[in-house]
């Protein structure tokens, strides 16, 4: 249907044997900043006084996975969990404590939805073989300066499972992203050990089904990338991030694709929709 692979055979080479790819200038400057301004936006208008409540509220648990939940078909934000003080209230602007905003930018605001459906972003799944991709969630991740959290070694499978295995990370730095100020960090060829655990949602909440093994920090490399690079990352990657104890915030925006085309959607998963998100092709 007209969709034509962006991906020269050095470049799926790549990807294939060590798990993920880093494509430079992915983004334009004004790609970049047309983002980073829309959800100065967003935030600007986001009333944190209602979030925040969930924090401080005895059913704390059931709200506080409402909110998760929830937010598969919304823009919500979350905060960091250095945010609040013992008072219970923000210790610092609320543009300088959220953690991330997901879960359906793509779908929901014009900005995302442009870059997330833009053929760059199909011509990509298509040179990774999506038949019938859809993005099943996205997240603006800020990692901000000083209490930016850490993100534990993990694989973006063990989250968003289909049966087969089907999802791709895609990690847009929109400013750039340094050890210092929290950058990706994946074990080469981990994809190829296949998934380790997966992320289960019960009538008790959400859990693993298995504990995390342990990994060792040496075979860990750090992704630096520069504001624009595009960062592709197999379901299976094992990858993490570490505390952003820097002076410098990491925004990035990343989306999930996985395969609707012969690949289902898992029941146990965490994300359950009422309504079925649309493909961004079909080939
Ligand atoms: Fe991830």
């Amino acid at each position: 249907m007209g969709i034509v692979g962006n991906l020269n055979p050095e470049q799926l080479q790549s990807f294939h044997s060590q798990g993920y790819l880093v494509i430079e200038s992915f983004s334009s400057p004004e790609e970049l900043e047309s983002m980073i301004k829309r959800m100065g936006h967003l935030l600007d208008g986001f009333d944190c006084s209602s979030t925040a409540s969930v924090f401080s509220s005895k059913n704390q648990k059931q709200l506080t996975d409402d909110h998760f939940y929830d937010s598969v078909e919304r823009i919500s934000f979350f905060f960091e969990e250095k945010a609040f003080g013992d008072d219970g209230n923000l210790k610092q602007s609320k543009q300088l404590s959220i953690n991330k905003v997901g879960h359906a930018l793509h779908e929901i605001d014009p900005v995302f939805t442009k870059f997330s459906r833009s053929e760059k972003i199909s011509s990509l799944l298509s040179s990774l073989g999506y038949k019938r991709p859809v993005i099943i969630q996205s997240m603006y991740i800020f990692k901000q300066p000083g209490i930016g959290g850490e993100v534990v070694p993990h694989q973006d499978n063990s989250f968003l499972y289909t049966e087969p295995a089907s999802c791709t990370g895609l990690w847009l730095a929109l400013e750039d992203a340094t050890i210092t100020n929290g950058c990706l960090w994946a074990i080469p060829g981990s994809h190829k050990n296949g998934l380790v655990r997966r992320f289960i949602r019960d009538e008790d909440g959400v859990h693993f089904d298995r504990p995390s093994p342990s990994f060792d920090h040496k075979d860990f490399v750090p992704i630096e990338v520069k504001a624009g690079s595009l960062v592709v990352l197999h379901g299976d990657l094992i990858h993490q991030s570490f505390e952003n104890q820097s002076s410098k915030s990491r925004h990035a925006f990343s989306l999930h694709a996985v395969e609707t085309d012969g690949c289902v959607w898992a029941l146990e998963n965490w994300m359950r929709r009422k309504v079925e998100p649309e493909p961004l092709y079909v080939s």
